[in-house]
Protein backbone atom coordinates (compact mmCIF):
# COMPACT_ATOMS: atom_id res chain seq x y z
CA UNK A 1 0.00 0.00 0.00
CA UNK A 2 1.08 3.40 -1.08
CA UNK A 3 2.34 6.19 1.74
CA UNK A 4 -1.32 7.74 0.87
CA UNK A 5 -3.48 5.06 1.04
CA UNK A 6 -1.91 4.50 4.39
CA UNK A 7 -2.95 7.63 5.76
CA UNK A 8 -5.99 7.93 3.72
CA UNK A 9 -7.13 4.82 5.79
CA UNK A 10 -5.90 5.51 9.49
CA UNK A 11 -8.47 7.57 12.01
CA UNK A 12 -7.09 8.79 14.90
CA UNK A 13 -9.87 10.05 17.35
CA UNK A 14 -10.03 10.23 21.48
CA UNK A 15 -13.17 9.60 22.95
CA UNK A 16 -14.32 12.53 25.98
CA UNK A 17 -16.94 12.77 28.49
CA UNK A 18 -17.52 14.27 32.07
CA UNK A 19 -16.82 10.65 34.10
CA UNK A 20 -19.53 8.67 34.14
CA UNK A 21 -21.32 9.43 31.18
CA UNK A 22 -19.76 6.28 29.47
CA UNK A 23 -16.81 6.75 27.61
CA UNK A 24 -15.15 3.40 29.10
CA UNK A 25 -18.31 1.12 28.22
CA UNK A 26 -18.13 3.01 24.28
CA UNK A 27 -14.66 2.57 23.59
CA UNK A 28 -15.18 -1.21 24.81
CA UNK A 29 -17.96 -1.27 22.45
CA UNK A 30 -15.63 -0.16 19.80
CA UNK A 31 -12.97 -2.64 20.34
CA UNK A 32 -15.31 -5.08 20.16
CA UNK A 33 -16.99 -4.01 16.50
CA UNK A 34 -13.45 -4.18 15.80
CA UNK A 35 -12.44 -7.52 16.34
CA UNK A 36 -9.90 -6.18 18.69
CA UNK A 37 -11.51 -7.98 21.93
CA UNK A 38 -13.95 -10.65 22.12
CA UNK A 39 -16.10 -9.98 25.04
CA UNK A 40 -17.61 -6.88 26.95
CA UNK A 41 -16.08 -6.34 30.16
CA UNK A 42 -12.23 -6.82 29.00
CA UNK A 43 -11.13 -2.96 29.01
CA UNK A 44 -10.95 -1.57 32.72
CA UNK A 45 -12.12 1.83 33.48
CA UNK A 46 -9.11 3.90 34.40
CA UNK A 47 -11.34 6.08 36.45
CA UNK A 48 -9.79 7.00 39.71
CA UNK A 49 -12.69 6.49 42.04
CA UNK A 50 -13.34 9.67 44.03
CA UNK A 51 -12.66 8.12 47.36
CA UNK A 52 -9.07 7.52 45.93
CA UNK A 53 -7.54 10.65 46.70
CA UNK A 54 -4.79 9.11 49.28
CA UNK A 55 -5.28 5.43 47.76
CA UNK A 56 -1.87 4.80 46.64
CA UNK A 57 -2.84 1.10 45.33
CA UNK A 58 -5.20 2.47 43.24
CA UNK A 59 -3.13 5.17 41.65
CA UNK A 60 -0.49 2.34 40.75
CA UNK A 61 -3.33 0.38 39.29
CA UNK A 62 -4.42 3.21 37.17
CA UNK A 63 -0.89 4.13 35.95
CA UNK A 64 -0.24 0.42 34.97
CA UNK A 65 -4.24 -0.08 33.13
CA UNK A 66 -3.88 3.76 31.63
CA UNK A 67 -0.28 2.33 30.07
CA UNK A 68 -2.13 -0.24 28.54
CA UNK A 69 -5.56 1.30 27.38
CA UNK A 70 -3.36 4.42 26.54
CA UNK A 71 -3.78 3.97 22.70
CA UNK A 72 -6.22 1.48 21.46
CA UNK A 73 -5.56 0.24 17.71
CA UNK A 74 -7.25 -1.53 15.37
CA UNK A 75 -8.29 -2.42 11.62
CA UNK A 76 -11.91 -1.93 11.22
CA UNK A 77 -12.88 -2.93 7.10
CA UNK A 78 -10.57 -1.10 5.10
CA UNK A 79 -9.86 1.30 8.45
CA UNK A 80 -7.09 1.69 11.00
CA UNK A 81 -8.73 3.02 13.92
CA UNK A 82 -6.26 4.23 16.43
CA UNK A 83 -8.44 5.49 19.95
CA UNK A 84 -6.43 7.33 22.44
CA UNK A 85 -7.49 7.20 25.72
CA UNK A 86 -7.83 10.38 28.43
CA UNK A 87 -7.84 9.95 31.94
CA UNK A 88 -11.46 10.16 33.04
CA UNK A 89 -10.23 12.32 36.57
CA UNK A 90 -10.32 16.14 36.34
CA UNK A 91 -6.88 16.87 37.79
CA UNK A 92 -5.59 14.74 35.04
CA UNK A 93 -7.30 17.31 32.95
CA UNK A 94 -3.65 18.71 31.67
CA UNK A 95 -2.98 15.22 30.22
CA UNK A 96 -6.03 15.39 28.43
CA UNK A 97 -5.47 18.41 26.66
CA UNK A 98 -2.22 17.18 25.40
CA UNK A 99 -3.86 14.08 24.37
CA UNK A 100 -5.93 15.89 22.39
CA UNK A 101 -3.35 17.76 20.32
CA UNK A 102 -2.84 14.51 18.80
CA UNK A 103 -5.83 13.87 17.18
CA UNK A 104 -7.67 14.34 14.23
CA UNK A 105 -10.88 14.11 15.60
CA UNK A 106 -13.06 13.67 18.84
CA UNK A 107 -16.43 11.68 19.75
CA UNK A 108 -18.03 13.32 22.66
CA UNK A 109 -20.26 11.42 24.92
CA UNK A 110 -22.85 12.93 27.05
CA UNK A 111 -25.15 11.19 29.10
CA UNK A 112 -28.73 11.75 28.20
CA UNK A 113 -30.02 12.57 31.91
CA UNK A 114 -27.57 14.62 32.73
CA UNK A 115 -27.10 17.09 29.46
CA UNK A 116 -23.87 18.89 29.05
CA UNK A 117 -21.47 18.77 32.25
CA UNK A 118 -18.53 20.83 33.44
CA UNK A 119 -15.79 18.50 32.23
CA UNK A 120 -17.70 18.25 28.86
CA UNK A 121 -17.64 21.86 28.32
CA UNK A 122 -13.85 22.48 29.18
CA UNK A 123 -12.53 19.75 26.96
CA UNK A 124 -15.15 21.11 23.91
CA UNK A 125 -13.01 24.48 24.16
CA UNK A 126 -10.06 22.65 23.88
CA UNK A 127 -11.35 21.11 20.56
CA UNK A 128 -12.92 24.48 19.31
CA UNK A 129 -8.82 26.04 19.80
CA UNK A 130 -8.06 23.53 17.60
CA UNK A 131 -11.27 23.48 14.96
CA UNK A 132 -11.10 19.77 15.65
CA UNK A 133 -14.09 17.85 14.25
CA UNK A 134 -16.53 16.91 17.17
CA UNK A 135 -19.28 13.64 16.76
CA UNK A 136 -21.80 13.51 20.04
CA UNK A 137 -22.96 10.39 20.86
CA UNK A 138 -26.06 11.59 23.41
CA UNK A 139 -25.74 7.86 25.66
CA UNK A 140 -28.13 5.98 28.01
CA UNK A 141 -31.33 6.34 26.03
CA UNK A 142 -32.31 2.56 27.89
CA UNK A 143 -32.99 5.16 31.08
CA UNK A 144 -35.22 7.73 31.56
CA UNK A 145 -34.13 11.12 30.32
CA UNK A 146 -34.40 14.67 29.04
CA UNK A 147 -35.81 15.35 25.63
CA UNK A 148 -33.77 14.46 23.10
CA UNK A 149 -34.93 18.49 21.77
CA UNK A 150 -34.17 19.77 24.51
CA UNK A 151 -30.46 17.92 24.76
CA UNK A 152 -30.00 19.41 21.26
CA UNK A 153 -30.64 22.63 22.64
CA UNK A 154 -28.32 22.61 25.13
CA UNK A 155 -25.66 20.82 23.31
CA UNK A 156 -25.74 23.93 21.15
CA UNK A 157 -25.59 26.54 23.46
CA UNK A 158 -23.72 25.10 26.04
CA UNK A 159 -20.83 23.96 23.91
CA UNK A 160 -21.12 26.49 21.17
CA UNK A 161 -21.28 24.81 18.24
CA UNK A 162 -24.28 24.13 16.12
CA UNK A 163 -25.80 20.32 15.39
CA UNK A 164 -27.03 17.94 13.37
CA UNK A 165 -28.81 14.70 14.37
CA UNK A 166 -27.93 11.96 12.00
CA UNK A 167 -30.33 9.66 13.95
CA UNK A 168 -33.32 9.96 16.43
CA UNK A 169 -34.80 7.93 19.10
CA UNK A 170 -38.24 6.16 18.92
CA UNK A 171 -38.91 7.34 23.05
CA UNK A 172 -36.56 6.86 25.75
CA UNK A 173 -36.08 5.03 29.35
CA UNK A 174 -38.47 1.89 29.60
CA UNK A 175 -40.49 2.52 25.93
CA UNK A 176 -37.42 3.18 24.46
CA UNK A 177 -37.70 0.90 20.81
CA UNK A 178 -35.04 2.27 18.95
CA UNK A 179 -33.61 4.93 16.82
CA UNK A 180 -34.01 5.75 13.19
CA UNK A 181 -30.65 5.95 11.17
CA UNK A 182 -31.20 9.60 9.45
CA UNK A 183 -27.66 8.75 7.50
CA UNK A 184 -28.77 5.64 6.06
CA UNK A 185 -32.22 5.87 6.01
CA UNK A 186 -32.96 2.34 8.16
CA UNK A 187 -34.56 1.49 11.15
CA UNK A 188 -32.80 0.03 14.14
CA UNK A 189 -35.00 -1.92 16.99
CA UNK A 190 -33.60 -2.01 20.48
CA UNK A 191 -33.03 -5.02 22.29
CA UNK A 192 -31.27 -4.78 25.14
CA UNK A 193 -28.11 -6.87 25.03
CA UNK A 194 -24.42 -6.19 26.33
CA UNK A 195 -22.96 -8.92 23.99
CA UNK A 196 -24.90 -8.59 20.63
CA UNK A 197 -25.74 -6.37 17.78
CA UNK A 198 -29.29 -4.40 17.71
CA UNK A 199 -31.84 -6.04 14.72
CA UNK A 200 -32.10 -3.99 11.89
CA UNK A 201 -35.19 -3.15 9.45
CA UNK A 202 -34.57 -1.71 6.29
CA UNK A 203 -36.97 0.54 5.14
CA UNK A 204 -38.00 2.69 1.74
CA UNK A 205 -38.62 5.55 3.37
CA UNK A 206 -40.25 7.47 5.89
CA UNK A 207 -43.85 6.24 4.76
CA UNK A 208 -43.00 2.66 4.91
CA UNK A 209 -45.30 0.33 6.88
CA UNK A 210 -42.70 -1.41 8.18
CA UNK A 211 -41.72 1.87 10.70
CA UNK A 212 -45.63 1.31 11.80
CA UNK A 213 -45.19 -2.63 12.36
CA UNK A 214 -42.17 -2.28 13.86
CA UNK A 215 -42.64 0.16 16.50
CA UNK A 216 -46.68 0.60 16.42
CA UNK A 217 -48.51 3.38 14.59
CA UNK A 218 -48.70 6.32 17.72
CA UNK A 219 -44.72 6.00 17.88
CA UNK A 220 -44.34 5.43 14.10
CA UNK A 221 -46.40 8.72 13.95
CA UNK A 222 -44.80 10.65 16.81
CA UNK A 223 -41.36 9.87 15.00
CA UNK A 224 -42.56 11.25 11.34
CA UNK A 225 -43.36 14.33 13.34
CA UNK A 226 -40.30 14.92 14.88
CA UNK A 227 -38.27 14.23 11.67
CA UNK A 228 -40.53 16.95 9.63
CA UNK A 229 -39.60 19.43 12.32
CA UNK A 230 -35.58 18.33 12.34
CA UNK A 231 -35.80 18.69 8.60
CA UNK A 232 -37.08 22.36 9.22
CA UNK A 233 -35.06 23.32 11.70
CA UNK A 234 -31.68 21.51 11.14
CA UNK A 235 -30.06 22.34 8.14
CA UNK A 236 -28.80 18.99 5.63
CA UNK A 237 -25.63 17.32 7.06
CA UNK A 238 -22.62 19.19 5.76
CA UNK A 239 -19.04 17.38 5.73
CA UNK A 240 -17.53 20.25 5.30
CA UNK A 241 -18.90 22.07 8.07
CA UNK A 242 -17.88 19.09 10.05
CA UNK A 243 -14.66 18.67 9.37
CA UNK A 244 -13.95 22.36 9.60
CA UNK A 245 -15.63 21.69 13.39
CA UNK A 246 -18.70 23.89 12.60
CA UNK A 247 -21.21 21.43 13.32
CA UNK A 248 -21.18 18.14 14.83
CA UNK A 249 -23.59 15.24 14.34
CA UNK A 250 -25.71 13.73 16.60
CA UNK A 251 -26.23 9.93 17.37
CA UNK A 252 -28.51 8.49 20.02
CA UNK A 253 -27.93 4.90 21.82
CA UNK A 254 -26.50 3.03 24.46
CA UNK A 255 -23.15 2.13 24.62
CA UNK A 256 -24.35 -0.60 27.36
CA UNK A 257 -26.36 -2.77 25.44
CA UNK A 258 -24.43 -1.95 22.09
CA UNK A 259 -27.42 -0.08 20.67
CA UNK A 260 -26.14 2.66 18.12
CA UNK A 261 -22.63 2.01 18.61
CA UNK A 262 -22.19 0.25 14.76
CA UNK A 263 -24.07 2.86 13.24
CA UNK A 264 -22.10 5.51 15.00
CA UNK A 265 -18.85 3.64 14.06
CA UNK A 266 -19.87 3.39 10.35
CA UNK A 267 -20.82 6.90 9.83
CA UNK A 268 -17.65 8.01 11.75
CA UNK A 269 -14.75 5.95 9.85
CA UNK A 270 -16.63 7.31 6.43
CA UNK A 271 -16.86 11.45 7.45
CA UNK A 272 -14.34 11.42 10.05
CA UNK A 273 -10.70 12.90 8.96
CA UNK A 274 -7.49 11.21 8.13
CA UNK A 275 -4.83 12.40 9.37
CA UNK A 276 -4.26 16.67 8.54
CA UNK A 277 -1.43 18.73 8.09
CA UNK A 278 0.21 20.28 11.37
CA UNK A 279 2.08 23.56 12.13
CA UNK A 280 5.09 23.93 12.72
CA UNK A 281 6.82 27.15 13.63
CA UNK A 282 8.84 26.81 10.40
CA UNK A 283 6.17 25.32 8.38
CA UNK A 284 2.91 23.56 7.63
CA UNK A 285 3.77 19.66 7.57
CA UNK A 286 1.61 17.58 5.08
CA UNK A 287 1.46 13.68 6.12
CA UNK A 288 2.24 12.52 3.03
CA UNK A 289 5.56 14.13 3.24
CA UNK A 290 8.43 11.86 2.33
CA UNK A 291 9.95 12.96 5.35
CA UNK A 292 9.29 11.58 8.45
CA UNK A 293 8.49 13.95 11.33
CA UNK A 294 6.48 13.33 14.68
CA UNK A 295 6.46 14.58 18.08
CA UNK A 296 5.86 13.53 21.45
CA UNK A 297 2.49 14.14 23.46
CA UNK A 298 2.83 11.85 26.13
CA UNK A 299 5.13 10.32 28.63
CA UNK A 300 4.63 7.48 30.36
CA UNK A 301 6.82 6.77 33.57
CA UNK A 302 7.61 2.53 33.81
CA UNK A 303 5.81 1.01 36.60
CA UNK A 304 9.02 -0.61 38.17
CA UNK A 305 10.85 1.71 40.27
CA UNK A 306 13.85 -0.23 40.03
CA UNK A 307 14.82 0.96 36.29
CA UNK A 308 13.38 5.00 36.20
CA UNK A 309 12.50 4.01 32.26
CA UNK A 310 10.00 5.69 30.27
CA UNK A 311 7.77 5.03 27.16
CA UNK A 312 7.32 8.18 25.33
CA UNK A 313 4.51 8.43 22.84
CA UNK A 314 5.11 9.74 19.71
CA UNK A 315 2.52 11.09 16.72
CA UNK A 316 3.71 10.11 13.39
CA UNK A 317 2.77 13.60 11.48
CA UNK A 318 4.52 12.77 8.20
CA UNK A 319 6.17 9.95 6.13
CA UNK A 320 7.27 6.53 7.12
CA UNK A 321 8.27 5.62 10.67
CA UNK A 322 11.30 3.01 10.63
CA UNK A 323 12.49 1.14 13.32
CA UNK A 324 16.47 1.35 13.79
CA UNK A 325 16.44 4.61 11.38
CA UNK A 326 18.23 7.45 12.47
CA UNK A 327 15.85 10.46 13.77
CA UNK A 328 16.65 13.78 14.81
CA UNK A 329 16.15 14.81 17.87
CA UNK A 330 15.58 18.59 17.03
CA UNK A 331 15.68 19.80 20.84
CA UNK A 332 19.38 18.24 21.15
CA UNK A 333 20.31 17.69 17.97
CA UNK A 334 21.10 14.41 18.24
CA UNK A 335 20.39 11.42 15.99
CA UNK A 336 18.97 8.69 18.01
CA UNK A 337 18.12 5.14 16.68
CA UNK A 338 14.89 3.10 18.42
CA UNK A 339 15.48 -0.56 18.38
CA UNK A 340 12.12 -1.66 20.23
CA UNK A 341 9.59 1.35 19.28
CA UNK A 342 6.04 -0.54 20.32
CA UNK A 343 2.30 -0.53 18.33
CA UNK A 344 -0.36 -0.36 19.79
CA UNK A 345 -3.11 -3.27 18.38
CA UNK A 346 -5.74 -4.62 20.24
CA UNK A 347 -4.47 -3.72 24.10
CA UNK A 348 -1.26 -5.49 23.10
CA UNK A 349 2.39 -3.83 22.69
CA UNK A 350 4.42 -5.25 20.25
CA UNK A 351 7.76 -4.40 18.42
CA UNK A 352 6.99 -2.95 15.30
CA UNK A 353 9.11 -2.00 11.85
CA UNK A 354 7.36 0.73 9.93
CA UNK A 355 4.34 3.01 11.12
CA UNK A 356 2.10 5.97 9.35
CA UNK A 357 1.06 9.19 9.77
CA UNK A 358 -1.98 9.16 12.76
CA UNK A 359 -0.07 6.16 14.18
CA UNK A 360 1.20 6.13 17.62
CA UNK A 361 4.66 4.68 18.51
CA UNK A 362 5.69 4.40 21.94
CA UNK A 363 9.30 4.85 22.45
CA UNK A 364 11.44 3.38 25.44
CA UNK A 365 13.45 5.94 26.61
CA UNK A 366 15.72 6.81 29.81
CA UNK A 367 14.83 10.96 29.99
CA UNK A 368 16.04 11.50 26.97
CA UNK A 369 12.19 12.95 26.00
CA UNK A 370 10.11 15.85 26.97
CA UNK A 371 6.70 16.82 26.44
CA UNK A 372 6.62 18.21 23.03
CA UNK A 373 9.70 17.83 21.70
CA UNK A 374 10.26 16.60 17.82
CA UNK A 375 11.63 14.02 16.06
CA UNK A 376 12.32 14.37 12.36
CA UNK A 377 14.17 12.71 9.19
CA UNK A 378 16.50 15.66 10.00
CA UNK A 379 14.69 18.97 8.96
CA UNK A 380 14.17 21.52 11.95
CA UNK A 381 10.61 21.81 12.73
CA UNK A 382 9.18 22.24 16.16
CA UNK A 383 5.51 21.28 16.06
CA UNK A 384 3.42 23.84 17.73
CA UNK A 385 0.17 23.22 19.75
CA UNK A 386 1.35 21.94 22.96
CA UNK A 387 1.03 24.51 25.69
CA UNK A 388 0.62 24.30 29.52
CA UNK A 389 -2.28 26.09 30.84
CA UNK A 390 -2.17 28.14 33.78
CA UNK A 391 -2.03 26.01 36.64
CA UNK A 392 -4.44 26.86 39.98
CA UNK A 393 -3.09 25.38 42.70
CA UNK A 394 0.28 26.18 43.94
CA UNK A 395 2.50 24.79 46.39
CA UNK A 396 5.88 25.39 47.51
CA UNK A 397 8.29 22.04 47.36
CA UNK A 398 10.88 21.92 49.78
CA UNK A 399 13.71 19.18 50.44
CA UNK A 400 13.00 17.40 53.52
CA UNK A 401 16.42 15.07 53.06
CA UNK A 402 19.28 16.93 52.48
CA UNK A 403 21.44 14.18 51.74
CA UNK A 404 19.15 13.64 48.62
CA UNK A 405 19.22 16.83 47.35
CA UNK A 406 20.72 15.82 43.54
CA UNK A 407 18.17 13.14 43.59
CA UNK A 408 15.27 15.70 44.37
CA UNK A 409 16.47 17.79 41.84
CA UNK A 410 16.92 15.30 39.35
CA UNK A 411 12.90 13.77 40.19
CA UNK A 412 11.58 17.12 40.32
CA UNK A 413 12.83 17.95 35.97
CA UNK A 414 11.96 14.47 34.73
CA UNK A 415 8.11 14.92 36.76
CA UNK A 416 8.14 18.42 34.97
CA UNK A 417 9.55 16.83 31.60
CA UNK A 418 6.52 14.13 31.97
CA UNK A 419 4.07 17.11 32.19
CA UNK A 420 2.60 16.18 35.57
CA UNK A 421 3.03 19.92 37.13
CA UNK A 422 4.71 23.10 36.43
CA UNK A 423 7.94 24.63 38.02
CA UNK A 424 8.01 28.01 38.52
CA UNK A 425 10.88 29.69 40.83
CA UNK A 426 10.06 32.43 42.83
CA UNK A 427 11.96 35.87 41.95
CA UNK A 428 11.84 37.25 45.24
CA UNK A 429 12.48 34.76 47.64
CA UNK A 430 14.54 31.55 45.18
CA UNK A 431 11.92 29.42 46.28
CA UNK A 432 10.67 26.58 43.77
CA UNK A 433 6.79 26.55 43.32
CA UNK A 434 4.67 23.91 41.93
CA UNK A 435 1.26 24.23 39.79
CA UNK A 436 -0.92 21.65 39.09
CA UNK A 437 -4.39 21.63 37.76
CA UNK A 438 -5.41 19.25 40.45
CA UNK A 439 -4.98 18.46 44.39
CA UNK A 440 -4.03 15.04 43.15
CA UNK A 441 -1.10 15.74 41.44
CA UNK A 442 0.28 17.18 44.89
CA UNK A 443 -0.03 13.58 46.24
CA UNK A 444 1.34 12.13 42.86
CA UNK A 445 4.44 14.32 42.78
CA UNK A 446 5.19 13.06 46.57
CA UNK A 447 5.21 9.67 46.11
CA UNK A 448 6.92 8.91 42.75
CA UNK A 449 9.42 11.50 44.40
CA UNK A 450 9.59 8.89 47.19
CA UNK A 451 9.18 5.39 45.62
CA UNK A 452 11.33 6.65 42.10
CA UNK A 453 13.81 9.01 43.03
CA UNK A 454 14.68 8.28 46.99
CA UNK A 455 13.84 11.84 47.53
CA UNK A 456 11.93 13.40 50.30
CA UNK A 457 9.95 16.50 50.25
CA UNK A 458 6.73 18.31 51.77
CA UNK A 459 4.60 21.07 49.84
CA UNK A 460 4.01 24.26 52.26
CA UNK A 461 1.13 26.26 50.88
CA UNK A 462 0.94 29.25 49.21
CA UNK A 463 -2.40 30.63 48.39
CA UNK A 464 -2.46 32.17 44.63
CA UNK A 465 -5.20 32.77 41.82
CA UNK A 466 -3.29 32.00 38.86
CA UNK A 467 -0.07 32.14 37.16
CA UNK A 468 0.48 34.05 33.81
CA UNK A 469 2.67 34.73 31.62
CA UNK A 470 3.46 37.77 30.68
CA UNK A 471 5.19 39.93 27.69
CA UNK A 472 5.35 43.46 26.40
CA UNK A 473 6.69 45.07 23.04
CA UNK A 474 7.90 48.38 25.36
CA UNK A 475 11.02 47.20 27.61
CA UNK A 476 10.10 50.06 30.21
CA UNK A 477 6.35 48.92 30.90
CA UNK A 478 7.95 45.24 31.56
CA UNK A 479 10.30 46.70 33.90
CA UNK A 480 7.86 48.95 35.75
CA UNK A 481 5.21 46.41 35.91
CA UNK A 482 7.96 43.75 37.07
CA UNK A 483 9.55 46.43 39.70
CA UNK A 484 6.06 47.44 40.94
CA UNK A 485 5.10 43.11 41.22
CA UNK A 486 8.60 41.84 42.31
CA UNK A 487 7.25 40.16 45.18
CA UNK A 488 5.02 38.26 42.77
CA UNK A 489 7.15 37.38 39.77
CA UNK A 490 8.84 34.34 39.10
CA UNK A 491 10.04 32.41 36.19
CA UNK A 492 8.65 29.56 34.10
CA UNK A 493 11.77 26.40 33.18
CA UNK A 494 12.42 28.04 29.96
CA UNK A 495 13.51 31.14 32.03
CA UNK A 496 10.23 33.03 30.89
CA UNK A 497 8.15 36.14 32.85
CA UNK A 498 5.47 34.53 34.91
CA UNK A 499 3.46 36.74 37.01
CA UNK A 500 1.34 35.34 40.04
CA UNK A 501 -1.50 36.88 41.06
CA UNK A 502 -2.95 36.16 44.41
CA UNK A 503 -6.14 36.69 43.82
CA UNK A 504 -8.45 37.38 40.84
CA UNK A 505 -9.22 41.23 41.77
CA UNK A 506 -5.26 41.70 41.98
CA UNK A 507 -5.34 40.03 38.26
CA UNK A 508 -8.21 41.96 36.74
CA UNK A 509 -6.31 45.33 38.49
CA UNK A 510 -2.79 44.51 36.92
CA UNK A 511 -4.64 44.26 33.07
CA UNK A 512 -6.39 47.56 33.77
CA UNK A 513 -3.31 49.42 35.73
CA UNK A 514 -0.74 48.03 32.69
CA UNK A 515 -2.16 48.27 29.32
CA UNK A 516 0.99 47.43 27.71
CA UNK A 517 1.49 44.14 29.25
CA UNK A 518 -0.30 40.84 27.81
CA UNK A 519 -1.25 38.76 29.82
CA UNK A 520 -1.55 34.77 28.88
CA UNK A 521 -3.23 31.85 30.55
CA UNK A 522 -1.50 29.33 27.96
CA UNK A 523 2.00 28.88 27.61
CA UNK A 524 2.04 28.82 23.82
CA UNK A 525 1.28 32.44 22.80
P1 LIG B 1 -16.87 6.78 31.94
O1 LIG B 1 -15.78 5.94 31.34
O2 LIG B 1 -17.35 7.86 31.04
O3 LIG B 1 -16.58 7.29 33.29
O4 LIG B 1 -18.17 5.85 32.11
P2 LIG B 1 -18.33 4.28 32.09
O5 LIG B 1 -18.25 3.76 30.72
O6 LIG B 1 -17.46 3.67 33.13
O7 LIG B 1 -19.86 4.20 32.50
C1 LIG B 1 -20.33 4.71 33.74
C2 LIG B 1 -21.52 3.89 34.21
O8 LIG B 1 -22.59 4.04 33.27
C3 LIG B 1 -21.24 2.40 34.30
O9 LIG B 1 -21.99 1.90 35.36
C4 LIG B 1 -21.80 1.87 33.00
O10 LIG B 1 -22.16 0.53 33.07
C5 LIG B 1 -23.02 2.77 32.81
N1 LIG B 1 -23.44 2.88 31.41
C6 LIG B 1 -22.69 3.12 30.31
N2 LIG B 1 -23.46 3.15 29.21
C7 LIG B 1 -24.73 2.94 29.60
C8 LIG B 1 -25.98 2.83 28.92
O11 LIG B 1 -26.08 2.94 27.71
N3 LIG B 1 -27.08 2.60 29.69
C9 LIG B 1 -27.02 2.46 31.04
N4 LIG B 1 -28.15 2.23 31.68
N5 LIG B 1 -25.86 2.53 31.72
C10 LIG B 1 -24.73 2.77 31.01
P3 LIG B 1 -21.34 1.64 36.80
O12 LIG B 1 -22.42 1.04 37.60
O13 LIG B 1 -20.69 2.89 37.29
O14 LIG B 1 -20.18 0.66 36.49
P4 LIG B 1 -20.22 -0.87 36.25
O15 LIG B 1 -20.17 -1.44 37.59
O16 LIG B 1 -21.48 -1.18 35.48
O17 LIG B 1 -18.97 -1.11 35.44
Amino acid sequence: MSLTEEIARRRTFAIISHPDAGKTTLTEKLLLFGGAIHIAGAVKSNKIKKTATSDWMEIEKQRGISVATSVMGFNYGDYKINILDTPGHQDFAEDTYRTLTAVDSVIIVVDVAKGVEQQTRKLMEVCRMRNTPVIIFVNKLDREGRDPFEILDELESELKIKVRPLSWPINIGAKFKGVYNIYEHSLDLFTPNKQKVSERVEISSLDDPRIDESVGETDAAKLREDLELIEGVYPEFDEHAYLAGEVAPVFFGSALNTFGVKELLDCFVRIAPSPRPVTTEERMVNPDEEGFSGFVFKIHANMDPNHRSCIAFVKICSGKFERNAGYKHVRSGKVMKFAAPTAFMAQKKSIVDEAYPGDIVGIPDTGNFKIGDTLTSGELLHFKGLPSFSPEMFKYIENTDPMKSKQLEKGIQQLMDEGVAQLFVNQFNGRKLIGTVGQLQFEVIQYRLLHEYGAQCRWEPISLYKACWIESDDAEALAAFKKRKHQFMAVDREGRDVFLADSGYVLTMAQQDFPKIRFHFSSEF
